[in-house]
């Protein structure tokens, strides 16, 4: 197995694309250094007193963890002073965060999730952070960058990448060369090299969905996992297997190395809220890390790298994983839209209950 270190994979990468050099890496190995403290106050848990809620709520109304808070602080203290970024934006802040004018400011804009899959935190599962590189747009007149900078689609990132803090710390990166996988050596405190060039199998028999909104989610989608449900009895002729860990990181981390589809649809529970996943700083990192792994990530109606932004936390439908099973769940929106499918009727709802829906 090559086990190189992550300073020598980022070299490499930059020998191979003189567009990633200098700021880009520095940036980069800035990153990876907060995804490390994380790695290490997760690991640690109760011992450092870091489990629990801070008390406080986020700009979604969803409360706060001690760990959310500390993570954010983490990817600030470590990455504001460089020199490589011209602002930062995050779950955790209601408006972007502008480098202070005290620090030189850079050419790119970094938006991550410091901590996805906080819930998980206090019962010790895995979770992870989640972060896109943009490149600021008008940087050279130095004036200070406002969240209009931000609003770029997905296709414009220069870079994708998440951590995963499970049984080991692992780290997965795209600079637009294939997705990649580090895992954290703690004897050196370095990321080795361990997965190169990731490919998604394009064809599963798992997928992974909040089944709890079954009655919420649009027909497209009922009709999908009422098919995997049905098994080899059904149209798929083949049984399924399903998964929900309730933390985005882990389940696309998964996908990558075993294949399979996620969906966090569209769905009727807060008709405010076209989809639970935020855009910028979940949807389109991963789009991207699964699109270079061979992957598709869509809305259902739309390429997810391809959707225009209108704000810092949107939020948005999220279908990723397999080609061919992304492909298929597409194909059944536009069934639906057209008219083409047949009436679909839910086998969860109506074999099970007296109230029936007919
Ligand atoms: O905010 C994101 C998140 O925690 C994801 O990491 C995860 O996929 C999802 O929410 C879990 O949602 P639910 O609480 O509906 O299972």
């Amino acid at each position: 197995m090559r086990t190189y270190q992550f300073n020598k994979f980022l070299i490499e990468e930059q020998r191979r694309n003189p567009a990633l050099a200098g700021d880009f890496s520095m940036l980069i190995s800035d990153v990876v250094r907060s995804c490390k403290a994380i790695a290490q106050g997760v690991s640690r848990g109760s011992l450092a007193g870091v489990l629990g809620d801070q008390g406080s709520e986020n700009v979604q109304g969803e409360a706060q963890k001690k760990l959310d808070v500390l993570a954010n602080q983490a990817f600030i203290h470590h990455c504001e002073w460089g020199g490589h970024l011209a602002a930062m934006a995050s779950e955790e802040m209601d408006d972007i965060y502008p480098i202070p004018a005290s620090n030189p400011r850079g050419k790119y804009l970094l938006v991550f999730d410091p901590l996805d899959g906080s819930s998980n935190i206090d019962v010790n599962l895995s979770v992870g952070s989640i972060f896109s590189v943009l490149r600021c747009p008008d940087n050279g007149d130095g004036k200070t960058p406002t969240a209009a900078d931000f609003l770029q689609p997905g296709k414009c990132q220069v870079a994708a990448g998440y951590a995963l803090y499970g049984p080991s710390a692992m780290l997965v990166l795209t600079v637009g060369n294939g997705t990649h996988g580090f895992t954290l050596d703690r004897n050196i405190g370095e990321f080795l090299l361990t997965h190169p060039n990731l490919v998604i199998a394009p064809e599963t028999r798992e997928f992974a969905i909040n089944a709890s909104n079954e009655r919420f989610w649009e027909k497209p989608v009922q009709r999908y996992v009422a098919e995997c449900l049905a098994g080899r009895t059904g149209v798929r002729e083949k049984d399924f297997n399903m998964r929900w860990v309730a933390s985005m990181v882990a389940e696309v981390h998964r996908i990558l190395m075993r294949g399979g589809v996620f969906l966090y649809p569209r769905d009727s529970k807060d008709l405010g809220k076209p989809g639970r996943l935020r855009l910028m700083y979940e949807a389109n990192p991963m789009a991207m890390i699964v699109e270079q792994a061979g992957g598709l990530a869509s809305t259902g109606r739309e390429r997810i790298l391809d959707v225009q932004p209108t704000g810092l936390h949107q939020r948005v439908p999220v279908i990723l994983g397999s080609h061919a099973e992304v492909e298929r769940i597409e194909r059944y929106h536009r069934e639906y839209e057209n008219g083409e499918d047949q009436p679909f009727r839910s086998p969860l709802f109506s074999t099970r209950t007296l109230f029936r829906d007919d």
